[in-house]
């Protein structure tokens, strides 16, 4: 446990943290008169005005007890936000290791929530690999007044997210297709919801053939992964989930040359992100139904593998010609949509999937892309990122853009031109939703993190967007 709520202070900690706004530092009753006046002088003395995530350290003795003291600038209050508190409160902590007891200076301030979520981030590290591990470990003691509740959501969904990070990190070697399904099983088991496996035998049945071409040429084995959680009895309406689950992309036949491949351990971010929010959403018990399809493979290369020039016939009856099998992705989330929509019958789906090269060069590392066939469940959406460090933006869903994929041997082709290509894969995949409201995320730019990103501690996954899909369940009528 890396987070616990605490009434009263105690004088066996390794650290005494303080959370200040600029407005007035208002020192603890936990120093001594002779220290608030020490520690006054220190600050005085070292022009410190806890500026949004300026630090100052200083060494007591309170209580004939040595002790560090150390003050977290917020700026002034009337400039903070859920977004930015998160932001200082990380940079603040980030550093500092060992038992901390904490608190907050402004008492309205105390948000328990945000707090626990960041010191769980913090702690975060994918080190499963190194043979020499660093064994700091930040431990926070919360002084709080407040009311506490039995589940914190901010630390439920920050423990979560990491999981999320787990899944993504993992070499491919290790990660596949059955492994992911028996890991989501025990998610399942661990958090409250049904997995259902279906092998390839079973995805054949239902003619799930667009997805079993990208999955042929690998030694892994595919597998669709179905998770259901029923949290009201008593309603019809059921939400449908997707995440795109190639637990390798190498490109297939059109390969990807090595540099672009590196990563590609992250092309099931799309299904991390959902089965993430399967977690939250039975944690946290919500009253919702909810169902989510995993059509997991690896995109591999071999005298087995489908061609550039093969067309294809997906579950819904339509045909595809491949004309690069790089744009594997919608080929299994197609099959997976038409599933989810016809089998399951959801009455709305979003997916979420590492789709596009094009969306990073759209929108960068650190947004989302939205696409959808109806705006005002994009727009909810939207708004429930606003709750996070997280953003996202609508992109165009212009009819104009079917063009694009226009094949003469076939219904469509899987690829269309280059300029567009978020949208063209996109415009692909509402092909496959048949009348169902849909959006989808392309979270390409999102679910990796290449280099130094504020919020996170390590580069690689970033464990994002599945909080913005459990916030709009959480918060939808249905
Ligand atoms: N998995 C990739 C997209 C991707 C790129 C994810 C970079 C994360 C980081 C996807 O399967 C892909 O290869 N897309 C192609 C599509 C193209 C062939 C139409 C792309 O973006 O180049
Ligand atoms: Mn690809
Ligand atoms: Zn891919």
């Amino acid at each position: 446990m890396s987070f616990e709520c605490i009434k009263k202070y105690e004088d066996n900690y390794d650290k005494y943290v303080l959370i200040a706004t600029s407005d007035k530092i208002v020192l603890p009753d936990y120093l001594s008169k002779e220290n608030k006046k020490l520690a006054e002088t220190i600050i005085k003395k070292n022009k410190f005005t806890a500026k949004s995530s300026e630090k100052i350290s200083m060494t007591l003795v309170n209580n004939k007890k040595i002790i560090d003291f150390i003050i977290i600038g917020l700026g002034e209050k009337k400039k903070l936000d859920a977004k930015n508190i998160r932001q200082y409160l990380f940079d603040g902590l980030k550093n500092i290791t060992g038992n901390v007891f904490l608190s907050f200076a402004n008492k309205d301030l105390d948000d328990i929530d945000v707090i626990a979520e960041v010191v769980e981030h913090i702690n975060y590290k994918f080190d499963k690999y190194l043979s020499k591990k660093k064994e700091e470990f930040l431990k926070v003691s919360y002084l709080t007044d407040k009311k506490v509740p039995k589940l914190i959501e901010g630390y439920e969904l920050a423990k979560i997210s990491n999981i999320v990070k787990d899944l993504v990190n993992e070499q491919a070697e290790v990660l596949t297709p059955k492994e992911l399904a028996d890991r989501t099983v025990k998610l399942g088991k661990e958090f409250g919801f049904d997995v259902e496996i279906l092998d390839e035998k079973k995805a054949q049945k239902l003619g799930m053939n667009a997805y079993l071409s990208v999955a042929r040429a690998a030694h892994h084995r595919p597998y669709v992964i179905v998770m259901r959680y029923k949290g009201d009895a008593k309603s019809k309406y059921t939400y449908g989930l997707v995440g795109k689950g190639l637990t390798y992309d190498t490109g297939g036949l059109s390969l990807k040359p090595t540099d672009s491949m590196l990563t590609m351990r992250c092309d099931m971010g799309g299904a991390a992100t959902m089965i993430g929010t399967m977690c939250a959403v039975a944690k946290m018990k919500l009253k919702k139904n909810v169902t989510c399809v995993v059509a997991a493979c690896e995109n591999s290369i071999g005298p087995n593998a489908y061609r550039p020039g093969d067309v294809l016939t997906a579950m819904n009856g339509k045909t595809i010609e491949v004309t690069n099998t790089d744009a594997e992705g919608r080929l299994t989330l197609a099959d997976a949509l038409t599933y989810i929509v016809r089998k399951e019958k959801v009455n709305e789906v979003i997916d979420a999937a590492t789709l596009t090269g094009a969306i990073m060069i759209a929108l960068g590392e650190d947004v989302t892309g939205v696409f959808t066939n109806d705006d005002k469940m994009a727009k909810k959406i939207i708004d429930a990122s606003e709750n996070w460090n997280e953003y996202f933006w609508q992109m165009p869903m212009f009819d104009i853009y079917k063009k694009n994929l226009k094949s003469p041997y076939a219904d469509m082709q899987n690829t269309g031109v280059r300029w567009g290509g978020s949208t063209n894969a996109a415009k692909f995949l509402e092909e496959f939703v048949d009348e169902t409201k849909w959006v989808h995320l392309d979270i390409a730019g999102t679910a990796w993190a290449s280099g130094a990103n504020p919020y996170y501690t390590q580069k690689g996954a970033t464990g994002q967007v599945f909080r913005t899909v459990y916030s709009y369940l959480k918060d939808n009528k249905n």
